[in-house]
């Protein structure tokens, strides 16, 4: 049996689903709609060097997938505004709780001051009515996300996020960029059986949209981010020519051209197109935590069209820091176990269930070498906040090329190890992006002091 987890008339709170239009002629419109990236948030300043935004949460009433919504969003929009600024940029977001429960904004991916993080460990929870002006400044490029860090499993499932994108005015310049940020509004519970989901559950949007079009001009080179946004559903990506540019923590030291991109919940990944004169779809596979590629036809997410037949886009010259690997020491500082069982209550670190946690300590400016341990029989998005790790190896293998993230799927039974360059002071939240795994208290603290 599979819970409807993510369908928010099965959720707490005051979402509920209508059926969706049944006029032949909206129908038809809704088939191939046309993908945009999301409208992004106005700049109140118009100072060089500072964003400053408004960002409200509330309820709201929007379609998905031609399903009517009662949820929540950012702006009155899903996915959220999108919050733009360059490297080295102060970003101040006067933010206001329009919703009928307590909430905080978590910028996912970036280096903020602790106090800025929304977490309810260090900060106090922004009751219904108040505001707050988060404040940071973004010193790293790439594709990041805000969402609440309260009730997280609700309120993202209501449809609470939207993408950041930070950049680097030294990175190559596309002629168009896209973000795209997924979500699924069906779709099996992780903590359920080892079984797959049924294909027929998974509403994966892309925008909002269901199964949309993007048109490519000849010659278009695209620069695409997309974030796996969905409480808990794996996309495992591919498409004829995939190039990938960029991960979590910005561009790759040199793009790869794998078969497949797993973006679990949390990640980010960016990629190339360049215009060729062939259409393309971009599906991905049916993949479960329970147990990674499962059987089932992959799922058309969207079409990618040729508008016109001229000569392809030539590739650009994307590269991120190009420092070598760090090599794997015999040491470790601390290990991370991730444990649980069939009971949703059952997902532990190190035995614990968040907040009745042990409190592990680094110290600030040096090297900490992090293990992940995964016993448990599924998958688990590990994510730490306020701090970027680089992958030191995977069951003791390296990786190919220096890998930062923040976010790291760790298999069954795969030992993962991370290092962390501890540069930011604070207690920092570690926890499995599932949703419902970090809600049953799949989460501890690191502290860096
Ligand atoms: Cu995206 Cu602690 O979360
Ligand atoms: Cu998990």
């Amino acid at each position: 049996m599979f819970y409807l987890l993510l369908l928010p008339s099965a959720c707490q709170g005051p979402a509920a689903i209508h059926p969706p239009s049944t006029d032949p002629v909206e129908e038809l419109a809704e088939l191939a709609p046309l993908l945009e990236s999301p409208a992004e948030a106005e700049d109140l300043d118009p100072a060089e060097g500072i964003v400053h935004l408004a960002l409200e949460a509330a309820r709201a009433t929007y379609t998905v997938g031609g399903l009517q919504i009662e949820g929540y969003a950012y702006n009155g929009q899903n996915p959220g505004p999108t919050i733009r600024a360059q490297v080295g940029d102060t970003v101040v977001v006067d933010f206001q709780n329009l919703i009928d429960t307590p909430t905080t904004v978590h910028w996912h991916g970036l280096k903020v001051p602790n106090d800025m993080d929304g977490v309810e460990w260090v900060s106090e929870p922004l009751l219904p009515g108040a505001t707050f002006t988060y404040a940071f400044t973004a010193t790293q490029a790439g594709t990041f996300w805000y969402h609440p860090h309260l009730d997280v499993e609700h309120q993202v499932d209501l449809g609470l996020y939207g993408a950041i994108v930070i950049e680097e005015p030294a990175d190559p310049v596309p002629d168009r960029e896209l973000v795209i940020v997924w979500d699924v509004w069906a779709e099996a519970d992780p903590a359920d059986e080892h079984t797959a989901p049924d294909p027929g559950t998974l509403l994966w949007t892309a925008n909002g949209l269901t199964a949309p079009r993007v048109e490519l001009a000849a010659g278009e080179v695209v620069r695409v981010r997309m974030i796996n946004a969905s409480n808990a559903g794996y996309l495992d990506l591919s498409w004829p020519g995939l190039r990938q540019i960029g991960s979590d923590q910005g561009l790759l030291p040199a793009p790869i051209a794998p078969a497949s991109a797993l973006l679990a919940p949390g990640d980010r990944a960016d990629f190339e197109w360049a215009a060729s004169n062939e259409d393309f779809e971009v599906a991905t596979a049916m993949y479960t935590p329970s147990g990674g590629s499962a059987l089932g036809d992959p799922l058309t997410l969207l079409s990618v069209e040729m508008t016109d037949s001229a000569a392809p886009g030539s590739a650009l010259p994307w590269s991120g820091p190009t420092d070598p690997p760090s090599a794997d020491p015999t040491w470790t500082d601390i290990v991370y176990v991730l444990q649980g069982g069939a009971a949703a209550e059952d997902w532990l670190i190190n035995g614990e269930s968040y907040p009745e946690v042990t409190v592990e300590t680094a110290t600030l400016g040096e090297a900490s070498v992090i293990e992940v341990r995964n016993l448990s029989a599924t998958e688990h998005p590990f994510h730490l906040h306020g701090q970027s790790f680089e992958v030191l190896s995977v069951d003791g293998v390296p990786p190919a090329m220096r890998t930062v993230e923040d976010t790291v799927n760790v298999k069954i039974r795969q030992r993962v190890r991370l290092r962390v360059l501890a540069d930011n002071p604070g207690d920092w939240m570690v926890h499995c992006h599932l949703l419902g795994h970090e809600a049953s208290g799949m989460m501890t603290v690191l502290r860096i002091e």
